[in-house]
């Protein structure tokens, strides 16, 4: 089994804070981070729960900001369109923690942040996902079938509302719950 990772010492729920929004940082320039690609999980139309994986694309942290690329047409756009608080969980075994993250979403298209992000991914291999002659999750006709012109992109900004941490450990488990205000220890 591999070592447990040593314990870090946070001072207090401010040090905390910067360790959380310098791995978040690090998981959107860094391919191999494994908070890279959380789940995200919205309420579908029906009210039932949904989720999927999606890629860490940017973060702000002066403005507690995370920012997701998507197909526009994809129901998860709808979905946040009709209830913009959705979740975002990221664990990574690297570092024995988990991260939930609340968050309040606003969706851009057809915009100047929509066409920024499509200037970042036209030239990559992910640039096709945004061009799909029909929605995500539509039947196709055929196996193949042709591409657009325009990308069907939008942005999903996610405003950070509040953020549960939880290590796990050998020595006893860590977990806090972090508002804009805010820490908190609580019971894991
Ligand atoms: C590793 C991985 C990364 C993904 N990243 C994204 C992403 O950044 N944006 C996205 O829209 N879908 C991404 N997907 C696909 C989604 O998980 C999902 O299948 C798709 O977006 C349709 O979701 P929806 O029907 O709930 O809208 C990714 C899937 C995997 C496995």
């Amino acid at each position: 089994m591999a070592a447990e990772p040593e314990r870090e010492h946070f001072a207090d729920g401010d040090e905390l804070r910067q360790r959380l929004w310098q791995e978040l940082r690090r998981a959107a320039v860094d391919r191999h981070h494994e908070w890279r690609t959380p789940v995200l999980a919205t309420t579908g139309l029906d009210g039932l729960a949904q989720a999927r994986t999606v890629v860490l694309r940017e973060v702000r942290q002066p403005q507690a900001q995370l920012l997701i690329y998507t197909d526009a047409r994809s129901p998860k756009v709808a979905e946040l369109l009709a209830q913009p608080v959705a979740s975002l969980v990221c664990w990574s075994t690297r570092l024995n923690w988990q991260l939930r993250l609340q968050l309040r979403f606003e969706v851009s298209q057809n915009d100047e942040e929509a066409s920024a992000a499509w200037e970042r991914v036209r030239q990559s291999p992910s640039a096709n996902d945004y061009l799909a002659a029909r929605a995500p999750g539509s039947a196709l006709a055929g196996a193949y079938e042709a591409v657009l012109d325009t990308p069907q992109i939008a942005v999903l900004s996610g405003q950070v509302i509040a953020m549960d941490w939880l290590e796990l450990a050998r020595a006893g488990h860590r977990r806090a719950r972090l508002d804009a205000q805010r820490v908190e220890w609580l019971v894991p």
